[in-house]
């Protein structure tokens, strides 16, 4: 395929990527894997491992609801008009393990990046899709990877914050680094100052710096959004970093301040984090699941049948 997946790429794009906020334009709406047809068939095989299915309190709930579920037997069509009518949300992630045709799509992406910025070269890419009922949220946080957000259908709005004090403690980021876990930012609402705020549409999508804490609220829509997940070197160094200051921090007591990413310092703690890589202390940070304990029911009124609960690793 010839055709470019970025519309509209500006001498802007090329000096901003992975420093600043950019909004491009994009064609992916249009692409046959992102059809209402393409989805469907996809989320009918999706297996259960790769995928996803929250169940949240809805709009105008009062009871605080986040539970984990399966498909259940529904056709991929019947699933996304269960989400269309509220209160769940389904993440499909590592498509590119799961279909390999989204991970040619995920190489044809990050080439366009690299032949439109000189010295970007990427790698470990990763692909999700997330389809979410109207007014959903994602609340305040920070990813470790580089990120891109590109809207297929329906619309958000993506509220971003400067990666820095006091949005983005370090404290914080060396948690989230050391557990893998997406624990969500402290948030206060005088950040808002100085959010920076996005509406994307469907043909749209939105990258920023790296690490940059954000929030999204779905408009009153179904909305289907892919993610895109990408690491260089300057990433993977920045990420050793981070997950070393945590150590110091959390097991010695100490409160780190530098981030050289090269040099005796930078090496002393690429080993001190190979290191707890390796230790039964990551293990266990690491193994927290939620438990799968519903699945998807056809009636109206009953769209959610209790099971007995199992875990999914
Ligand atoms: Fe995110």
């Amino acid at each position: 395929m010839t055709a470019s997946i970025f519309r509209e790429w500006t001498e802007d794009c090329t000096k901003g990527w992975g420093q600043k906020p950019l909004k491009i334009s994009h064609t992916l709406h249009e692409h046959p894997l992102f059809s209402p047809d393409g989805l469907a068939e996809l989320i009918q095989r999706y297996p259960i491992e790769h995928y996803s299915l929250i169940r949240t309190s809805s709009v105008g709930e009062a009871k605080k609801v986040w539970r984990r579920g399966e498909v259940g037997d529904l056709t991929g069509r019947e699933v996304i008009d269960k989400i269309a009518a509220g209160g769940l949300w389904l993440q499909l992630r590592e498509l590119k393990s799961v279909d390999p045709r989204y991970y040619d799509l995920v190489q044809e992406i990050y080439g366009e990046v690299r032949e439109r910025v000189p010295g970007f070269n990427s790698f470990g890419h990763e692909m999700g899709i997330l389809i979410s009922s109207p007014y959903a949220k994602a609340h305040y946080h920070a990813d470790l990877p580089g990120q891109a957000l590109w809207q297929i259908a329906g619309s958000k709005r993506v509220y971003l914050y400067p990666a820095e004090e006091p949005y983005l403690p370090q404290a914080e980021l060396e948690k989230i680094a050391l557990t893998g876990l997406e624990v969500g930012l402290r948030y206060d609402p005088e950040f808002e100052r100085q959010a920076l705020v996005f509406d994307l549409k469907p043909g749209e999508m939105l990258t920023w710096e790296l690490n940059a804490p954000h929030r999204v609220e779905n408009h009153g829509e179904l909305s289907i959004s892919m993610t895109t997940e990408h690491w260089t070197e300057e990433i993977r160094r920045s990420q050793m970093v981070t997950m070393a200051n945590g150590i110091l921090r959390q097991h010695f007591g100490v409160a780190p301040k530098r981030r050289q990413i090269a040099g005796p310092a930078f090496w002393a703690k690429a080993s001190l984090q190979a290191g707890w890589r390796r230790s039964p202390w990551f293990k266990r940070e690491r193994r927290r699941v939620l438990p799968v304990d519903f699945r998807l029911g056809r009636s109206a009124n009953n769209p959610i049948v209790d099971i007995p609960a199992y875990i999914v690793r």
